[in-house]
């Protein structure tokens, strides 16, 4: 089996089955031992958790794969970066659908008056544009800079779920805070390479002394 072969058929449907676990897992716990006191609570928080969760997992692939050296890393990445939204809508469909009865008045009003649930509504939207675009097909038409660009607001709907989640509790930030530190890291570390390369490109370019 060459390695190609290896990642098509063994990593991906393995990582595709394990983005899947959280899922089975919430579904698994309702029909058993049910989802506690307040199952839509409990639901919606989860959901949010693991929307957080792989959006970080997502922006960890390109670190990873360079400080690892496992360059194959790049082809789970659209992958994990759909999961994320795939959680990101489940979790705003358990909010409008479990929540709010899908009463949209009242939803818009949550969105005007919660500032945390106004974050999360834009990092949603944002989100939209890289979900679309995350086909091979967009990739060429767009072509790979202006694609790389927009893909790169994947760190800002990554703040913005931080944030949105900091703005949701009322005492104990440490779990935002804990996200939020991940994030920096990720985003220091792709600050430090594109500086890095920036600069042995701009040495390559200087005119060597004779
Ligand atoms: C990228 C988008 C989003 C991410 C990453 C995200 C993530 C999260 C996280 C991590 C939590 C906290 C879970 C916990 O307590 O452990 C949360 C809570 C929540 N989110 Fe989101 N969220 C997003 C968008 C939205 C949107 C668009 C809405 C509503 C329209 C929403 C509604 C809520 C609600 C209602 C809660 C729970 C509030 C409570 O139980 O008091 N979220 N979200």
């Amino acid at each position: 089996m060459t390695t190609d072969q290896r990642i098509r058929f063994l990593v991906k449907p393995a990582v595709f089955v394990l983005c899947l676990g959280p899922l089975a897992w919430i579904i698994g716990r309702a029909l058993t031992i049910g989802l506690g006191a307040n199952p839509i609570e409990y639901s919606n928080r989860y959901l949010g958790d693991w929307a957080l969760r792989f959006i970080l997992i997502a922006l960890a692939v390109t670190p990873g794969r360079e400080i690892l050296g496992w360059s194959w890393l790049a082809r789970l990445r659209r992958m994990l970066g759909l999961f994320a939204f795939a959680y990101v809508v489940l979790h705003v469909l358990s909010y409008v659908g479990l929540d709010q009865f899908f009463d949209w008045w009242a939803i818009g009003g949550e969105i005007l008056k919660r500032q945390y649930i106004t974050v999360g509504m834009i990092a949603v939207t944002l989100l939209i544009p890289l979900a679309i675009t995350s086909t091979n097909g967009m990739v060429r038409r767009m072509g790979g800079r202006a694609w790389q660009r927009l893909h790169r607001l994947a760190y800002v709907i990554g703040m913005l779920g931080c944030l949105h989640f900091y703005m949701m509790v009322k005492s104990d930030t440490r779990e935002p805070i804990i996200y939020a530190s991940i994030l920096a890291c990720l985003l220091g570390y792709r600050l430090i390479a594109a500086g890095r390369r920036r600069l042995a490109r701009n040495r390559r370019n200087t005119p060597q002394p004779a």
